[in-house]
């Protein structure tokens, strides 16, 4: 005789009928989804047509979708989900650089470039140099580790949001760190920039009278040999929305300065034009086990 599906019996109904999942850790997840959603249902009881709504907005979501856009990453950022998961993944030890999101925009491989190339292509913007070391938790320097990095230019939208105006690869590359763990590149000073507002994570944040801008941030995964890999920002000390990043990923230990250099010597060193800003980022990656 089957049982009846009623408000007290729903639940363990849902979750028995995965009972025979073979993996565990995938029975487990299908287990907890089952009870917080249920539990998620009863609390605010939606009605029929704000059930409806949400199916529509979840759908809106994927149709947004595409080789160059990812509404999905999007929603998780701007609730919180993408820095909470990069966050309980992220525990490692004190010294390590800490971890941020890895935002929706790292969507084509960086081009390769050699030591202080510049990775702005275009020339506008205020220029900077970005030095830094990688190494190991003990300070040992780490030859060879793969520095990538990514940013948007001076007014705020990345290549792939530009593809008329900007070339690709425009604002992106990966260096190789030298014998002493160091790369170098040179950029133009990244704006702040409010994430893309024309979908359905725009619709929410505008019901929600929440803005959209993320403070100035350059974009990092850094990885060697027998280390952890970490993906990471840097954020331009001085820069709005620092306090109230939309998508929560901002940390202290990230924020650097910006420093103005006037200095013609210090500029044809770096085959930058005078003046410009400077910034130094030591990445410091844990010993994988
Ligand atoms: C980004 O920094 O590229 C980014 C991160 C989260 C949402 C949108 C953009
Ligand atoms: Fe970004």
């Amino acid at each position: 005789m089957a049982t009846d599906f009623t408000e007290e019996t729903a639940t363990a109904a849902v979750v028995e009928s995965f009972e025979n999942t073979p993996d565990p850790r995938l029975r487990e997840i299908l287990g907890s989804l089952t009870r917080h959603l249920h539990d998620f249902v009863r609390e605010i009881e939606p009605t029929i047509e704000e059930w409806e709504q949400a199916i529509g907005f979840l759908t809106a979501t994927g149709h947004k979708c595409d080789d160059v856009r990812q509404e999905f990453i999007l929603l998780s950022d701007v609730l919180g989900v993408s820095m909470l998961v990069e966050t309980l993944n992220g525990r490692r030890a004190a010294a390590a650089t800490d971890s941020t999101v890895l935002g929706p925009f790292h969507v084509v491989e960086s081009p390769a470039r050699e030591q202080g190339e510049s990775i702005d292509l275009l020339g506008k913007g205020e220029p900077c140099v970005v030095t830094g070391r990688v190494v190991s938790v003990d300070g040992t320097p780490l030859p060879g580790a793969l520095v990538d990095v990514w940013q948007c230019n001076e007014q705020g939208f990345y290549d792939v949001q530009q593809p008329d105006v900007q070339p690709p690869g425009n604002g992106r590359g990966l260096f190789t760190a030298d014998d002493t763990g160091t790369f170098r590149f040179v950029t133009v000073v990244p704006s702040h920039y409010p994430i893309p507002t024309d979908g359905p994570v725009g619709a929410l944040l505008t019901a929600s009278r929440r803005h959209p801008y993320r403070p100035a941030h350059i974009h990092f995964i850094a990885g060697a040999a027998g280390h952890t890999p970490v993906t990471t920002h840097i954020f331009v000390a001085g820069s709005p929305y620092l306090e109230s990043d939309a998508v929560f990923a901002v940390k202290k230990s990230l924020v650097e300065e910006f420093t103005a250099v006037d200095d013609p010597d210090r500029a044809a060193d770096f085959q930058v034009a005078n003046p410009f800003r400077l910034a130094n980022f030591d990445i410091v990656l844990e010993a994988s086990s």
